[in-house]
């Protein structure tokens, strides 16, 4: 059993929760190439296992250990600490999907929220008070255009942004309530792309949310068409807008947030984004740039909960630890893309060689 005693040391073991999904799993390789024990737990509810092999084939190893649980039972995550020597959580397990959380708000809150507040306590009772939390840009909801810094109101416009704000405000009260608390929140605009050996990438269960995964899907010949949510959003082209990140740069601000953890105690936000938007119509125009395929798309009504536009201010972070991004859109759709091509069945299948031309299976998916 670990000691109940508080780590004010750099970490160097770090639980990952959500650690097969996509930023987990790019975090993984992060953290695994800058000599940190990586510990994950995940039940693989929007990911699956296979995806370890492949962290381990970039990393070049995989010292840590794997677990399939649900991070709301306490006793299984509870065993975890108990078994290995933690000292941060990045905590990135949640439920994502912004449609899904209109139609199953329970579920949401009961993942997103509930599921923080079980690792708070288990963490607590290791004496582990260190936690880098994935927090969104939809916590600003409808803040009506323009780069937004760290200060803008909370004005979440559906269940998702409304489940991470409430665990925001968690945090913030469990730091007020005890000093021995450092915790990080990072709020992520719109991570993207893949990582560049092609092996890792997004790959959600079912129909997918995010923009990425579908462009990637329609111009591999897998869906007929790209929906495109509202064109009368008041944007340049109608279409909404977003400040799209690569997930190589997404993560590599959490291996700084952990390096950067001990800078002081409570509770510190900060924004993830390049500061640049992009409209949908033009992330599609990249994408058929990088893919060299012409992506049909049709205009659909406006999703429930959706916002026009969201882009970052992310002086804030650049200020305290130097981060920038450094990779475009052209970055971003040239990584999702090969990640496609190599990969035309997902995670779940062997990934193909890199430089060999393949022959991309027709039709729609489900
Ligand atoms: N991808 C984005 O555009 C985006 C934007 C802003 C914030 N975020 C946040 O970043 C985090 C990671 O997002 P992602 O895109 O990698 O999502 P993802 O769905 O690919 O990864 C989440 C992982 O958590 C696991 N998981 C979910 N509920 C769990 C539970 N109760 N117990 C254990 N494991 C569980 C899933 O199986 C999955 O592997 C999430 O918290 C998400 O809300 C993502």
């Amino acid at each position: 059993m670990s000691t109940v005693s508080d780590r004010h040391r750099s970490p160097s073991t770090v639980l990952v929760t959500g650690g097969a999904g996509f930023i987990g799993s790019h975090a993984c390789v992060e953290l695994l190439d800058h000599g940190y024990e990586v510990i994950v737990v995940d039940d693989y509810s929007n990911s699956g296992p296979q995806v370890f092999s492949r962290v381990e084939r970039i990393a070049g190893r995989f010292t840590g250990a794997v677990y399939e649980l649900d991070i709301r039972d306490r006793r299984a995550l509870s065993a975890v600490f108990d078994r290995h020597s933690v000292d941060a959580v990045l905590h990135f397990a949640a439920h994502k999907s912004v449609g899904e959380s209109t139609r199953m708000p329970v579920t949401y809150y009961d993942a997103n929220v509930g599921g923080t507040t079980a690792l708070l306590h288990v963490m607590a009772e290791h004496g582990v008070r260190s936690l880098v939390f994935s927090s969104s840009c939809s916590v600003y909801g409808d803040a009506g255009g323009g780069p937004l810094d760290e200060s803008a109101p909370h004005r979440p416009t559906n269940p998702y942004a409304r489940s991470k704000s409430v665990c925001e405000t968690v945090l913030a009260d469990v730091c007020r309530a005890d000093p021995r608390w450092t915790v990080l929140c990072l709020r992520y605009f719109n991570p993207a792309g893949a990582h560049p050996s092609g092996l890792l990438g997004e790959d959600p269960h079912g129909t997918p949310g995010n923009l990425f995964p579908c462009l990637a899907r329609v111009a591999a010949g897998r869906r007929p068409r790209l929906r495109v949510f509202g064109a009368d959003w008041p944007t340049p082209d109608g279409t909404a807008v977003r400040d799209y990140l690569h997930v190589v740069d997404t993560v590599e601000a959490h291996r700084i947030a952990l390096d950067r953890l001990a800078d002081a105690p409570g509770l510190r936000v900060f924004n993830l984004g390049r500061g640049h938007g992009s409209s949908v119509l033009e992330v599609r125009a990249a994408f058929a740039r990088a893919s060299g395929q012409d992506i049909a798309y049709e205009i659909a009504g406006r999703r429930a909960g959706d916002v026009a536009e969201l882009v970052a201010d992310a002086g804030a972070v650049s200020r305290a630890w130097g981060w920038h991004p450094t990779r475009g859109l052209a970055d971003m759709c040239r990584d999702a893309w090969r990640f496609q091509q190599l990969n035309p069945d997902g995670l779940r299948g062997t990934p193909r060689r890199p430089g060999i031309e393949q022959c991309e299976g027709a039709g729609p998916c489900g």
